[in-house]
């Protein structure tokens, strides 16, 4: 028999190499290499079998291209995050902090599809007392689905394969154990085998598959990359625990539109859904204050109005502070830079934070012309005026360039009761939108006059 061989996986990349390096020698990334024993049998041949029965080459225009039927899992927010629900064979990982809600909506997910045809529920995590303990809790009916608490690959296989399960939820990846290899559950090897494995039965036997993973401290699902590139659809749990909020949304979907976000309130009762989140996510102050300002962001398919806050303090230290929480820290000190070489506001000798309200991320470029209105805000100690909403990139020469969807974003506001938007020039919408008084802004200068 052949000697099991030590490797060094990369936990980014997934890549290998022979002895420990610093740095990963296929992606550059530093510290990600771990120890791992393959053991020999793990590259025998029929787990690299191709993943569907082989076929002749064919003309695309040949191929008939059906529409996959969906399995919606009747909860609202989570089929729109999905692109509609489920499709057979589909694999979806679902990823989110500890405690943020994850084994809640997905039991309460298989609770409602068990109507339709049987599920599985495997754990790995609780045991299955405390799953029944939550089933009542949130009080959905077990009736039809089926539980099974164990961790290893090959006997989930099994039940996979002979109950054929319409739907199977694995909670979570990182607890499986594949006896093939001999490395710990959750290390990067297992994890890479056992999602590797599960992917291949849900496309041999169409059970729609639905992993559940954990978040390392920076945010990444814990394991290598690779897990998000061979399945379907990823999912993020996005949210702050201190707050009954939580967002998941789609980072990559083969069946939908990325980016697409759904809205929960977690309850006594489990996840309930939101159907108009823009609300949420204003702070409500009973006074006008200095360094906020409301900015419409465009999650998807749907504009969702957003409180960004800044603060800005003098620095007691020679490299003052910059710290954004919930938007790109790289993209505030761009921000800062702008507005010092365009429009004359220096923030060399003060710290700065910002942060968007209510454990929402905003990535999109749009943010900057609120967040430089909330930082102006701040600096001057002086409240926008009330009922203001501001959207827009920023260019580095101090252009404003428009963002997507600038009409609905502007609808979207005006349905709230705002009553003032500042935005750049090219967003002007044609017809005047009612109650709406809007200004357009064509660089960071003009901004300068909004709290004027
Ligand atoms: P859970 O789904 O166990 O999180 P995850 O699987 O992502 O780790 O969620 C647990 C949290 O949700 C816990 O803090 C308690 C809370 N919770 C409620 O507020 N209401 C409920 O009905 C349930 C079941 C949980
Ligand atoms: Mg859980």
């Amino acid at each position: 028999m052949a000697k099991a061989r030590t490797l060094f996986l990369c936990s980014d990349c997934g890549g290998t190499a022979a002895k420990w390096e610093g740095r990963c020698p296929h992606c550059g990334a530093w510290n990600t290499l771990q120890e791992t024993r393959e053991s020999p049998t793990a590259a025998s041949g029929h787990r690299y079998a191709p993943l569907a029965a082989s076929t002749p080459v064919r003309r695309l225009a040949d191929i008939e291209a059906r529409e996959q039927a969906r399995n919606p899992t009747g909860i609202e927010e989570f089929d729109r995050v999905l692109g509609g629900g489920l499709v057979a064979g589909a694999v979806v990982l679902i990823g989110g902090d500890p405690g943020i809600g994850k084994s809640t909506l997905l039991l309460q997910a298989l609770a409602s599809l068990s109507e339709r045809g049987p599920v599985l529920y495997v754990t790995g995590e609780e045991s299955a007392e405390q799953v029944a303990l939550r089933a009542q809790r949130l009080g959905v009916s077990g009736d039809g689905v089926d539980l099974l608490a164990e961790i290893r690959l090959e006997q989930i296989t099994q039940a996979l394969v002979e109950r054929q399960p319409g739907v199977a939820v694995i909670d979570s990846i990182q607890t499986l154990y594949s006896g093939e290899l001999t490395a710990a559950p959750g290390s990067v090897s297992q994890v890479r085998e056992c999602a590797a494995q599960l992917t291949r039965i849900a496309k041999q036997t169409g059970v729609t598959l639905i992993l559940i993973g954990h978040v390392t401290k920076d945010g990444a699902l814990a394991g290598p990359r690779v897990l998000e590139h061979i399945v379907d659809t990823v999912l993020y749990f996005e949210g702050d625990t201190h707050s009954s909020f939580r967002l998941v949304r789609a980072i990559k979907n083969r069946f939908g539109a990325v980016n697409e976000l759904g809205v929960f309130a977690m309850t006594d009762r489990g996840l309930r859904g939101v159907s108009n989140p823009s609300a949420l996510f204003l702070a409500g102050h009973s006074r006008d204050v200095a360094g906020s300002c409301v900015m419409a962001t465009q999650e998807g398919t749907r504009p969702l109005l957003v409180e960004v806050q800044a603060l800005v303090d003098t620095a007691h230290v020679p490299n003052p502070r910059r710290l954004s929480v919930g938007l790109e820290s790289s993209r505030l000190a761009m921000l800062l830079a702008v507005l010092h070489r365009h429009a004359g506001v220096a923030t060399y000798d003060q710290d700065v934070f910002v942060n968007a309200v209510g454990g929402v991320r905003i990535m999109e470029p749009a943010a900057d012309l609120a967040v430089a209105l909330a930082i102006l805000s701040s600096m001057r100690d002086r409240p926008l005026p009330a009922g203001l909403l501001a959207f827009g990139e920023i260019g580095l020469a101090g252009e404003i360039r428009p963002a997507p969807r600038g009409q609905e974003r502007l609808r979207e506001a005006a349905k709230l009761g705002f009553e003032q938007a500042v935005v750049p020039r090219a967003n002007l919408p044609r017809q005047p939108i009612e109650g709406l008084i809007i200004r357009a802004v064509d660089r960071v200068e003009d901004v300068l006059g909004v709290l004027s």
